[in-house]
């Protein structure tokens, strides 16, 4: 029997791979409730990503994350929750979400990530020039921290919200098993 807390599912991966708008997709398919740990923050901070990126720094914006992930450990069921693309850096949040629940990892080519983020004005990290390059050198960075903190990795560059929904839902019923 697992453990009524593992009844959730957490999607991890970089910036732009789909996390939100999947995870929404999942929630609604499974009854489940849908939180979104930027969206948590913007609230709880009455602010933007990107002006706590401006006026505290990144690492200030880290703390913030950790926190919440922190305060859903023990209370966390039925819920889908898609990360911010740096929570998985943290040695304690990976251990903090595979706690959680289900971890799956949505990976996406650098190529459609610049695609899907080359007008985007709301991920510091990314403004500015080159994006390509700054895609390509964090994905590398990251790559190692989403692939052990994940239960399972999807390929997404050629599958649907909706395909993407029903195969992380296959994986996640054998898991709860
Ligand atoms: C970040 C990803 C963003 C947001 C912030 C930092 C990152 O979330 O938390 O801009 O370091 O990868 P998304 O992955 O939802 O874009």
């Amino acid at each position: 029997m697992v453990e009524l807390r593992k009844h959730n599912i957490i999607l991890i991966g970089f910036m732009g791979s789909g996390k939100t708008s999947v995870g929404k997709k999942l929630a609604e398919k499974m009854g489940y409730v849908f939180y979104d740990t930027d969206t948590i923050i913007e609230q709880n901070q009455e602010d933007t990503i990107r002006h706590i990126f401006e006026l505290y720094g990144e690492e200030y914006f880290r703390e913030l994350e950790t926190k919440l992930i922190q305060g859903f450990s023990t209370t966390m069921k039925e819920v889908v929750l898609s990360t911010g693309g740096g929570i998985p850096l943290r040695q304690l949040n990976r251990e903090l979400l595979s706690d959680l629940g289900y971890v799956v990892y949505l990976r996406a080519s650098t190529q459609s990530t610049v695609n899907r983020l080359m007008k985007d004005e709301t991920r510091p990290l990314l403004q500015g020039e080159n994006l390509e390059e700054k895609v390509d050198r964090l994905q590398k960075e990251r790559a190692p921290f989403y692939t052990q903190t994940a239960n399972e990795t999807i390929d997404t560059d050629n599958l649907t919200p909706e395909d993407l929904a029903d195969k992380i839902l296959e994986g996640y019923l054998t898991f709860i098993k």
